[in-house]
């Protein structure tokens, strides 16, 4: 048994991060996962709504709630004990100044996490973001691809290759910054324009699919151990194939032993 010494780390401690290390994300959605990755050295635990894909088998992640999101996160704080968990706000929670205060409120005083997060830009986005800095949630922005507004962005590509994509990614960075989250997620942003964010912001930048001159980096578990049938994005480079393993565990049982499950 591993007896990693951890704590869950400070937004304070997190910034101070910038420049000095990689900054390592895991998603994660279920409670004996979540202790597991509390005994190894990954800085956050983000229970994504990509939870919807991987977890319940939704298209994509648009149709899970906050009560799907409460009950996934509260299952993964109970087992990440020392470590940082972010979980994710879920598509209209956020819509309108009131309801978004008052959802990331709720999301965050049942579940027991210690951040939340929530995808783009805009006036509303960054009052709710003030307003939840003042009532004590830290809070993660999320930029580039935004899973959230599929439809409004046409589908699933790199953002940010023209300039007026560049630089409007830049200035969105900067308000995010300026109405005061802690970490940045830049999802499928063009690299040379991550890297150019990472460089202007203050506060550090988590990417997926950005290149590698980010502050740090995040991936859909269930992507890096393979443990879903389809393919995994191509920059995710698995390390495990769970899937199949486990289907050559149970199917080696099931025709050695002929009644297993019992
Ligand atoms: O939902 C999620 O897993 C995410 C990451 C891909 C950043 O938002």
């Amino acid at each position: 048994m591993s007896s990693l010494n951890k704590t869950i780390l400070t937004t304070k401690e997190i910034v101070k991060q910038k420049g000095k290390r990689q900054l390592q994300m895991l998603t994660c959605y279920d409670f004996q996962t979540a202790t597991l990755l509390d005994e190894t050295p990954v800085d956050f635990i983000l229970v994504g709504d990509s939870l919807g894909n991987v977890i319940l088998g939704y298209e994509n992640t648009i149709k899970v709630s906050l009560n799907e999101m409460t009950i996934f996160a509260s299952a993964v704080k109970r087992g990440a004990k020392k470590t940082f968990v972010i979980a994710d706000m879920p598509f209209g929670t956020y819509s309108s100044y009131d309801k978004g205060v008052e959802s990331a409120i709720n999301l965050f005083q049942t579940s027991g996490v210690e951040a939340v997060k929530l995808e783009g830009v805009s006036d509303t986005k960054l009052q709710i973001i003030a307003s939840l800095n003042e009532t004590g949630i830290p809070v993660v922005g999320h930029i580039g691809l935004t899973p959230q507004s599929v439809h409004q962005q046409g589908g699933y590509y790199t953002h940010g290759k023209d300039e007026n994509g560049a630089k409007k990614l830049l200035d969105d960075a900067k308000k995010l910054e300026a109405a005061g989250v802690f970490l940045l997620v830049l999802e499928c942003v063009h690299p040379p324009v991550a890297e150019l964010i990472t460089k202007q912001l203050t506060i550090p930048t988590i990417g997926i699919g950005s290149g590698n001159k980010t502050d740090g980096q995040v991936l859909v578990i269930n992507d890096l151990l393979r443990m879903g049938k389809e393919e995994p994005p191509k920059f995710c480079v698995p390390i495990a194939n769970l899937y199949q393993t486990k289907l050559e565990l149970i199917n080696n049982h099931l025709s050695k032993h002929g009644q297993p499950l019992q």
